[in-house]
């Protein structure tokens, strides 16, 4: 059908990376650079949007970064990433990240964001998602339905400029 919306899974752009803390990484007191982790947030989240939209994108705006772990030298971290829902010209990235405990295996959560990755051409100027995001499950269709309230808050935030 010409006029059909193409979609992707969400499985087909999520991705999953690993890190080591190394020296270089760490702040004054030991702990990870929080602005470090930033940017390996940023970078998963531009990443999976790029698969699952196929065109460049810029990263718009991040919610919800909270430090809920203190992270050290030689610590494994996991951060995975899946897209949670597809505007217009937008997609929203929920970045998890975890520290990995080598022994067991067992992952305990050290931060979460969402990220809103806009589509953009050449220029740098929004053009539209080409694909939909086809929900498979519940969990996908409950992370959806929090992604739009999560959007009429950003946008709230943007009109009251707070
Ligand atoms: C992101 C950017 C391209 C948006 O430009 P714009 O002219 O405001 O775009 P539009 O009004 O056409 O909106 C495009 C989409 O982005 C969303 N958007 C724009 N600004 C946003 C913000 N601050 N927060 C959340 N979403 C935003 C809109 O809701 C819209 O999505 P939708 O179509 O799914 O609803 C522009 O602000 C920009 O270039 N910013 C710099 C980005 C950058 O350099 N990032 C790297 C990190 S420093």
């Amino acid at each position: 059908m010409e006029n059909e919306i193409k979609t992707k899974k969400v499985s087909e752009s999520e991705g999953e990376t690993l890190r080591v803390i190394q020296y270089a990484d760490i702040n004054p007191s030991g702990n990870l650079f929080g602005g470090r982790l930033m940017e390996w947030m940023d970078e998963i989240a531009g990443v999976v949007a790029i698969r699952h939209a196929g065109v460049w994108v810029t990263t718009a705006a991040v919610d919800n970064l909270q430090f809920k772990k203190s992270v050290k030298i030689g610590d494994i971290l996991v951060l995975r990433a899946r897209v949670t829902h597809v505007g217009t010209k937008s997609m929203e990235v929920r970045v998890d990240v975890y520290r990995e405990e080598p022994a067991t295996g067992l992952r305990y959560v050290v931060n979460r964001a969402y990220f809103t990755e806009v589509t953009i051409d050449d220029q740098g100027k929004p053009i539209k998602v080409p694909y939909g995001l086809e929900l498979e499950n519940p969990s996908e269709e409950a992370e959806w339905q929090a992604a739009i309230k999560r959007r009429e808050i950003r946008k709230e935030r943007r009109q009251e400029g707070y």
